[in-house]
């Protein structure tokens, strides 16, 4: 499973890229106005950070706005994906940007038939907001599980992008649930290979070894 990461923040992103295990990047408005910083700046210092697709978000709300933002986006970089909202007019848009041979990621999706929508439209990614469904009383994870069923019912390429991932059991259910990408916020990415047996397991190899002396030694 590919993980981007889910932030606008440049900086954030750097330091996490030296891990040299991020494949991409999402952003959304909402991202963009946390960081305070000009959001066509940050997407480029972003795309010069990170070599995978980096998900930019339209603010138009109908198909020709949206089709001259993406255009836009795309000028920044190779890698930008232009990211459009599970609307009509998106999906028009998405197919238009799709044809013009951009990655489009289709995002705000909640039920498994607008994502089979979203990759008739010739989407790149589909975003399926896990959180935001547990949020309300649902189960996210069971839209990730049908969204790959029916993808892999009729081929559709469209990759699954988990989104509004709040912790490890996210990332755990969408690998199981086979998601092709998880986009998980800069704190969640920090704190995935936390565990308290690898702590104590190598706080006790170390001990061993400085009371009887292992050394290694130098060639
Ligand atoms: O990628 C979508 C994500 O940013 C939404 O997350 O936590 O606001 O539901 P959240």
């Amino acid at each position: 499973m590919k993980l981007f990461i889910d932030t606008a923040d440049p900086k954030e992103i750097a330091k996490l890229a030296e891990t040299g295990l991020v494949d991409g990047v999402t952003t959304n408005p909402s991202l963009a106005a946390k960081t305070g910083l000009d959001y066509v700046e940050s997407l480029q210092e972003i795309c010069r950070t990170v070599k995978g697709p980096v998900s930019a978000e339209v603010l138009a709300t109908e198909t020709a706005g949206m089709i001259s933002e993406g255009r836009r986006f795309a000028k920044i970089a190779k890698n930008i994906a232009i990211k459009v909202p599970l609307t009509w007019d998106g999906l028009k848009a998405c197919r238009a940007l799709a044809d013009d041979g951009l990655m489009v990621n289709v995002t705000l999706c909640f039920s498994p038939v607008q994502a089979m929508m979203a990759a008739k439209a010739g989407a790149t990614f589909i975003s399926p907001f896990i959180g935001r469904l547990d949020d309300a009383g649902q189960d996210g994870m069971e839209l990730i599980h049908e969204i790959r069923t029916i993808y892999d019912n009729y081929d559709f390429k469209t990759q699954i992008l988990a989104a509004s991932v709040r912790g490890i059991p996210h990332v755990r259910g969408a690998a199981l649930a086979g998601a092709d990408v998880a986009t998980i916020p800069p704190d969640v990415f920090k704190s995935l290979l936390n565990h308290p047996l690898t702590d104590k397991g190598l706080a006790v190899f170390l001990a061993d070894a400085r009371k009887a002396g292992v050394r290694i030694r130098e060639e």
